[in-house]
């Protein structure tokens, strides 16, 4: 089974949405979950504005709770997308060896690739930073369920 971690800050705007959003683009032969580099908001459900917006294009993502990025983390993913330059720093300075390396990548790179382009931090926001990411992430997690199945479909 392929397992993808997504990646932001605080696991409660972000990646909390891009798990929501691959996991409806993929079949059950894949896990996906999420996590922070940050330990703020450990347990806790999205932000309300993700669970909203996730709501208006038919996810349900209210009951994720919030946890912390660890280094067992690199054992337990094949993938692993951050958001950020600064996820990608707190992840990567984590890394053992160059395997560990070498699962994290940005999430927007398979839009855009090896641009390295931040989805941005929208909790300072207001509502619209939440659509603007909900499309951003929509867009690569398209891209990621369709090679993912189609490289499933490659080997079996
Ligand atoms: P996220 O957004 O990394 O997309 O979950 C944030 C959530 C909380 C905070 C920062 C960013 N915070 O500072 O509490």
């Amino acid at each position: 089974m392929t397992k993808i971690l997504m990646v932001c800050l605080g696991n409660i705007c972000r990646s909390p949405l891009a798990e929501g959003i691959l996991k409806a683009k993929l079949s059950s032969n894949f896990m996906v979950d999420s996590a922070g580099t940050a330990n703020y908001h450990t347990g806790s459900a999205p932000d309300q504005r993700s669970v909203a917006v996730a709501k208006k294009y038919g996810l349900n993502i209210s009951n994720l709770k919030g946890r912390q990025f660890t280094v067992s983390d690199f054992d337990r993913f094949d993938r692993i997308y951050v958001m950020d330059s600064s996820n990608y720093q707190n992840v990567t300075k984590l890394a053992r060896n160059e395997n560990d390396l070498s699962k994290v990548n940005f999430i927007l790179n398979e839009v855009y690739p090896n641009e390295n382009f931040d989805v941005p931090d929208p909790y300072y926001g207001g509502n619209e930073g939440f659509e603007n990411i909900y499309n951003m992430l929509n867009e690569a997690c398209t891209i990621i369920a369709n090679n993912l199945t189609s490289e499933q479909n490659d080997i079996s």
